[in-house]
């Protein structure tokens, strides 16, 4: 389900058409919807509570500190994959016993503060940051609890080769080969207390047939640990769940939940979950206006204000998010979310912005109806990796990002302004 729908020609996001929004806050911008958000988090969270599960929304994929405020009022727990993170669960007040920290670049001064918060678990990503970490806790007379990030060399040929994560040749994790010498090795530490497994295979996985495979080659690695007198007691089977950049794409995370919980009882552990792109993809938009047409040869440009540097995924990874306007013609049908939409009188165009690099564009060749200046697009799925890939690059201030309740909206980040991005250097001048 998704808050983002056509009422009488017009978009709106929840109660409020979106053309409204961007009257008032501007253009472009990201609006995000709370009843889709608390929609997508509240179907997952009871897909999978038949076991003891512990969701922690990945604060990577929308890390807006109202975002996070709203998913703490659900219940939902974090997963943090720097101290900058950290810091925003903590600015939220989230429970830090809920919190599971990755990333294998953890640097000391992050691994200390995250020993101070009382985080639950580290994910732990090799040897040397094992050791470094029960160094660091016995220096601070802590313990902590080490979740052992496992390789399980399997993948989603589906996936991205930038977000395939679960193959031997990456660089997260220890392969599952050389997971039972570690927990022989550092499974029976004082400070760390090894008694969980980490497996996040990648993302977007769209099914749960990877997932299975991980798992029961996770379940072989937990016998195998626990006849040697050793616990397993928790696994953290990582993000990845798919969202639907087209309509009917991604399983439901009821489908995940029918694979995956079976095999969870069989290991008889606790689950933690680390969505992301399955809570807030769809719970967002980007809305930009077409500040110009142009031809170049045979090709029809819009061109939009929001670029690469507001939405980055479409020249990063080639990903494809549907774009249709915020206003319909009067009697249009409304648009199905599928990139083959062609309605009637359509002109095929690319999207792009306005930065100096050819690969600046938002789509390719897209049929959209004939749009002029000052009309309004709408890119979909822009709740997830939009807003915290954006960068300032030509010196381009991040778009505002708003939260829409029902019929009201709050503004959950003003505008960038030129001056904020450079004032750090004026100080020096
Ligand atoms: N846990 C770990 C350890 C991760 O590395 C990730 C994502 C997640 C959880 C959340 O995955 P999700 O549920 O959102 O699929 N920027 C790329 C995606 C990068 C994903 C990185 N890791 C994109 O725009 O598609």
């Amino acid at each position: 389900m998704d808050a983002f729908n056509y009422i009488n020609g017009q978009l709106c996001c929840e109660d409020l058409p979106v053309a409204d929004i961007v009257a008032q806050a501007g253009s472009p911008v990201y609006i995000y919807s709370k009843a889709t958000l608390l929609d997508h988090y509240t179907k997952l969270a009871s897909s999978f509570a038949d076991v003891d599960t512990t969701v922690c929304y990945s604060i990577k994929t929308l890390s807006n500190l109202s975002i996070l405020n709203v998913l703490k009022g659900a219940g939902s727990g974090f997963d943090v994959v720097s101290g900058g993170e950290l810091a925003r669960a903590m600015a939220i007040g989230a429970d830090p016993q809920k919190i599971v920290y990755a990333g294998v670049g953890k640097t000391d001064a992050e691994i200390r503060y995250a020993l101070e918060c009382n985080i639950g678990w580290f994910n732990i990503e090799s040897e040397m940051e094992f050791e470094t970490i029960s160094a660091i806790a016995a220096e601070m007379g802590v313990t902590t609890r080490g979740a052992l990030r496992i390789n399980p060399d399997v993948y989603d040929p589906k996936t991205h080769a930038y977000t395939t994560t679960g193959k031997k040749e990456t660089k997260f994790g220890v392969d599952i080969d050389r997971a039972e010498d570690f927990f022989d090795r550092y499974g029976r530490d004082e400070h760390v207390k090894l008694d969980s497994i980490h497996l996040h295979i990648g993302s977007p996985i769209y099914s749960a047939d990877p997932y299975v495979a991980a798992l029961k080659k996770a379940l072989v690695f937990i016998d195998a640990i626990r006849a040697k007198g050793m616990e397993i007691n928790v696994l953290d089977l990582g993000g990845g769940f798919a969202a639907d950049y087209e309509t009917g794409k991604s399983p439901l995370a009821a489908d995940y939940a029918a694979e995956i919980l079976p095999l969870i009882k069989q290991a008889n552990v606790n689950l933690i979950l680390e969505p992301g792109r399955h809570i807030a993809c769809n719970a967002g938009i980007l809305a930009t206006k077409v500040l110009y047409t142009k031809t170049g040869g045979e090709k029809k440009f819009l061109i939009a204000d929001a670029a690469m540097t507001d939405l980055l995924r479409p020249a990063l990874y080639q990903a494809e998010h549907f774009v249709y306007p915020v206003q319909l013609a009067d009697g249009a049908a409304t648009p199905e979310r599928k990139l083959t939409y062609a309605p009637e009188g359509g002109v095929t165009v690319d999207i792009v912005g306005g930065v100096c690099e050819t690969s600046d564009t938002l789509a390719h060749a897209r049929t959209l109806p004939p749009m002029t200046r000052g009309d309004l697009l709408a890119i979909f799925g822009a709740g997830a990796y939009g807003f915290v890939m954006a960068s300032t690059y030509n010196t381009r201030p991040r778009p505002a990002e708003v939260l829409v309740d029902g019929d009201t909206f709050k503004v959950i980040r003003p505008r960038e302004t030129a001056k904020e991005i450079f004032a750090p250097e004026q100080s020096c001048l």
